[in-house]
């Protein structure tokens, strides 16, 4: 392993003012996506689809550092028979990878899921590596069940029979360094993704008290895996309320208690934190990113790995059309750049209202 290196490709992921494109929807999460806009999923739609992200150009070259792949689309050709992992190197971002091979029951924790895709790992990463992938993610996926306490309540050791428990939030920790010390003796930097859902009725507090625990379990088999943290990048979720929460918090709430909880857990080590977007709306996910960039004074760059809130609009002005791929484009450059913007401190929420 070259540590050098892959804290350079590590840095350059979070280079300021870019962020990641994360375009790794599975074959049934995609078709979900395109159910949503009347489109049939084939492998031709979903090519001529991420063709369009791919080709536009201004997003690409100046606000998108990465783009994370799926497997069906790493050995993808364009139309006119360009791979399109070379288009992707040719606009001046990375390629990276979705390893992981999505969640399964966890036995024993019923309502619980642990991420599966280690078996063969070691000989899939030497495949994409050398295809051009020069990162990888792994995303576990950690649940809040309803009702399990409220602020003062939740504390570790409440929880009783709650999810989630120590024991799901343990087997996908281990996982997820198991992931990333295949990945750097691979010489692939590892985006390390515990994600904990937004899904429940559950509020700020107990995002942050769960999000809390998740993260040190997280850091502390990654360093009992001897994994080299210079070399890996954090993809977390924010300190948010539930979606079915009455209770939403404001936008500077979510940026002080997410910065908050990050310097608690997260060692200086870590080049970068790059967030998921997790069902947010576009327009939330750019301004808590930008209210905490804002916030400043950090050890680590913070920028977006977004999926929906960063495609959400450009599969929308596509929808499956040829003669719609530049409005796709324009819509997908424009949440690039006001996502570019809030990786900076410098989005305001009137910059929106006049490109519409
Ligand atoms: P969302 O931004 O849609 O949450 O997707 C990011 C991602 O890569 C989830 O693994």
């Amino acid at each position: 392993m070259n540590l050098a290196d892959l804290n350079k490709v590590a840095l350059a992921m979070v280079t300021p003012g870019k962020g990641i494109l994360a375009a790794d929807e599975s074959s049934g999460t995609i078709k979900k996506r395109f159910d949503a806009i009347q489109v049939e999923s084939t492998e031709q739609s979903r090519r001529d689809y991420r063709e369009m992200l791919f080709r536009s150009q201004e997003a690409m070259s100046q606000y998108i550092s990465g783009v994370i792949l799926y497997d069906e689309t790493i050995w993808q050709e364009a139309k006119d028979g360009t791979p399109l992992i070379r288009l992707i190197e040719q606009s001046g971002a990375i390629p990276g990878i979705k390893v992981d091979e999505g969640t399964q029951a966890l036995p024993g924790c019923p309502g619980e899921l642990v991420t599966a895709g280690l078996d063969k790992l070691a000989e899939r990463l030497k495949k994409y590596y050398e295809r051009g992938a020069r990162f990888a993610k792994w995303r576990a996926v950690i649940d809040i069940g309803p009702g399990t306490g409220g602020p003062g309540t939740s504390g570790p050791g409440t929880n009783g029979p709650g999810i989630p428990t120590m024991t799901a939030i343990h087997v996908n920790a281990h996982a997820l360094a198991r992931y990333a010390a295949l990945c750097q003796a691979a010489q692939i930097v590892p985006i390390v993704e515990p994600e904990v859902l937004m899904d429940g009725d559950h509020d700020i507090d107990r995002c942050y008290e769960v999000t809390q625990r998740v993260l040190d379990e997280t850091f502390r088999e990654l360093r009992v895996q001897r994994v080299e943290l210079e070399g890996m990048i954090l993809k977390p979720n924010m300190a948010i309320a539930g979606k079915k929460c009455a209770k939403q918090a404001s936008v500077q709430e979510v940026a002080e208690k997410t910065i908050r909880l990050l310097k608690a857990c997260v060692p200086a080590a870590v080049p970068g934190i790059a967030f998921l977007s997790g069902g947010q709306s576009d327009e939330d996910a750019t301004a808590h990113l930008s209210a905490m960039n804002r916030i400043g004074g950090l050890p680590w760059r913070l920028t977006f790995s977004y999926g929906r809130a960063l495609q959400a609009a450009p599969q929308k002005a596509w929808s499956g059309k040829a003669e719609n791929v530049a409005a796709g484009q324009r819509a997908f450059t424009h949440r690039a750049r006001m996502n570019s913007l809030a990786s900076r401190g410098e989005w305001k929420a009137d910059l929106e209202k006049k490109a519409a």
